[in-house]
C-alpha cells in the first residue's frame, strides 16, 4: 500500500488530469470514500462536498444500492455491442424511462459515454437532419458568451470561455456565438427591453447575419454551470423557442448539469414549458456513479433518422453506446430519486441555500450578484466595486483564495476566477451540494462561504 507521500509523488509523475497543469496538483486531495453530502481523504480528513462531486453526485455518496445494481449486471452480462443487430435489457429499459420522464416531449435515445460527446451527438445529429431534410448548407451551431459544453473539438468550439480554447486552436469551424442571457452583465439592452428580450433579439440577429439556411442548431443550458451559475429572466427561453422555429434552427438543450433534479425539476427547460428538439444528458443520470451520457431526440428527428435509405444512415456511435452496466445503474439511480423524492427536496434545500446566502451576501460591498433559487445550483459572483461592477484583478487570485479557505474550513467547491474586466465575469463561487444534502449541511455551506469570504478580502 502506498503511503500519502508516496501517493501524491506517483500521482505527479503519472496521472495526467483534467485541465492539467502541476501548479494544481502540489497538495491534492486524495479522496478515499463517501457518504450523503461528505467526503473522506487519505487522511482521514472529512469535507461537505459542495459540488456534488462535479455537478453529478445527485443521489449523494455512498450508495451501495447503485454498486449492487452494477454488480448484478455485470455478473449477468457487463457488456455487449449495441451495434447493427444487437440490444440489451437496460438499455431499453432506461430509454423508456427517460423518454417517460421528458412527458413524452421526447422519442427516443442514444447513449454516449459522457457529456461531451452527448453534445457531439447533437451537434452530428442536427446536420444529419438537415441533410436528410435536404438542406445539407444548415451546418453551423449558436452557442452562447459563457457557455460550456466540453472539451471535446466540437464541444470546445461551442464553448465559448477563452481559456479553453487559447492552446488547442484552430476551433471546429461553423461554431458561432451570441451573448447569453446574464442580467448581470448583459450589454446593449434597448429601452424597454428585458435582458431576456435582448438575448433572444440578439441570438435572432446572430442567426440571420449567419444566413438562416446555413445555421442547424443552436445549444445552451438552461442555467449555465460552469460559466457562472447564470440564471436567465423567465420570459428567455420561450423566446429562444420562437426565434429558433421561426428560422428552422433546431434547439438543443444542455441538461447535462441542469437534469434529474439539480434544478428541483427532472429537467431545467420544464421550468419554463419550452420543449427544445434535442437533449443532452450525462452526470446526474448516474449520479456519476459510472460514465453515462447521450442525447434524446424528438418524434421528428426520430423520424428522419428512421426515413433515410441504408446508404444514408446515421452513421454515429461507440463501443460504449447504451453499454448495458452503465444503463443498469441509471435505472437504479433514477429509481432513487424519484423513490426518496429529490427533485423536491432540491427544491426546498435550494430555496433555503438561496435565502441563506442572500441573508449572507447581498448587502456585501463585494458581492455583486447571488444567483440561485432554482434548486440546489447556486454562485456568488464578486467584484472589486458594486457601483461599477468592476472586477478583482486576477492577480489577486480571489476566486482560487476562497477555493483554499474554504478548504480548510471542511468545504469542498468550485470557484470561476474573473475573466477580465466587466462585461466579462468576476470570481464566481458555485454551491451545487447533492439532493441529499441536510439543512444544517445547507447552513454550513453559508457559513464556511461567509467565513472564507471575510478571511479572503479583509487581508486582500
Ligand atoms: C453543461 C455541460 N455540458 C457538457 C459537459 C461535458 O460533460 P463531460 O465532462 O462529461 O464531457 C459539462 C461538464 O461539466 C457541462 O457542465
Amino acid at each position: 500500500m502506498l503511503r500519502d507521500a508516496d501517493l501524491v509523488s506517483v500521482d505527479q509523475e503519472h496521472l495526467i488530469h483534467p485541465l492539467h497543469h502541476p501548479s494544481d496538483h502540489t497538495e491534492p486531495i486524495i479522496y478515499v470514500r463517501g457518504c450523503g453530502a461528505t467526503v473522506e481523504d487519505v487522511n482521514g480528513h472529512r469535507y461537505t462536498d459542495g459540488l456534488s462531486g462535479l455537478w453529478n453526485v445527485n443521489v449523494g455518496h455512498g450508495r451501495a444500492e447503485l454498486a449492487e445494481a452494477a454488480a448484478a449486471q455485470m455478473k449477468e452480462l457487463a457488456f455487449f455491442s449495441a451495434y447493427v443487430g444487437s440490444s440489451n435489457i437496460p438499455a431499453i429499459q432506461l430509454a423508456e424511462r427517460l423518454i417517460d420522464l421528458t412527458n413524452d416531449e421526447m422519442q427516443a435515445v442514444f447513449f454516449a459515454p459522457s457529456g461531451a460527446e452527448a453534445n457531439e451527438a447533437a451537434f452530428k445529429t442536427a446536420r444529419f437532419y438537415w441533410k436528410a431534410a435536404g438542406k445539407p448548407e444548415k451546418v453551423k451551431v449558436v452557442a452562447r458568451q459563457e457557455a460550456y459544453h466540453g472539451v471535446t473539438l466540437q464541444s470546445m468550439s461551442a464553448t465559448k470561455m477563452g481559456a479553453y480554447w487559447k492552446m488547442f486552436e484552430p476551433r471546429v469551424p461553423g461554431f458561432v456565438h451570441t451573448q447569453t442571457c446574464y442580467p448581470y452583465r448583459f450589454q446593449g439592452a434597448r429601452a424597454g427591453e428585458t435582458i431576456g428580450q435582448a438575448a433572444a433579439r440578439e441570438l435572432e440577429e446572430t442567426i440571420i447575419r449567419e444566413g438562416p439556411d446555413t445555421v442547424a442548431a443552436f445549444i445552451g443550458e438552461p442555467i449555465h454551470g460552469t460559466g457562472g451559475v447564470i440564471y436567465p429572466t423567465d420570459d428567455y427561453w420561450p423566446l429562444v423557442r420562437e426565434v429558433c422555429s421561426r428560422h428552422k434552427v433546431l434547439l438543443i438543450a444542455d441538461e447535462i448539469v441542469c437534469g434529474f433534479g439539480r434544478t428541483g425539476k427532472w429537467f431545467g427547460l420544464h421550468h419554463w414549458k419550452v420543449k427544445p428538439d434535442i437533449v443532452a444528458f450525462a452526470k446526474g443520470v448516474t449520479s456519476g456513479y459510472l460514465p453515462l451520457g447521450g442525447m434524446m431526440v424528438t418524434k421528428m428527428v426520430k423520424e428522419a433518422m428512421d426515413s433515410v435509405s441504408p446508404a444514408d444512415r446515421w452513421m454515429h456511435g461507440g463501443t460504449y453506446s447504451a453499454h448495458p452496466t452503465c444503463c443498469a445503474v441509471a435505472l437504479k439511480n433514477l429509481e432513487i430519486i424519484e423513490r426518496e423524492g429529490l427533485c423536491e427536496r432540491a427544491e426546498k434545500m435550494g430555496a433555503r441555500l438561496h435565502s441563506g446566502l442572500m441573508e449572507a451576501f447581498a448587502n456585501h460591498p463585494n458581492a455583486g450578484d447571488v444567483r440561485g433559487g432554482k434548486g440546489l445550483l447556486a454562485a456568488v459572483e464578486f467584484v472589486e466595486d458594486r457601483a461599477t461592477k468592476q472586477n478583482f484583478s486576477g492577480d489577486l487570485k480571489v476566486g482560487p483564495r476562497l477555493y483554499a479557505d474554504m478548504k480548510k474550513r471542511g468545504v469542498v467547491t468550485r470557484v470561476r476566477p474573473t475573466a477580465g474586466t466587466h462585461p466579462a465575469t468576476g470570481d464566481i463561487l458555485f454551491l451545487a451540494p447533492p439532493l441529499v444534502v441536510t439543512e444544517d449541511e445547507v447552513d454550513r455551506l453559508v457559513s464556511v462561504a461567509s467565513d472564507a469570504v471575510k478571511a479572503v478580502l479583509n487581508s486582500r
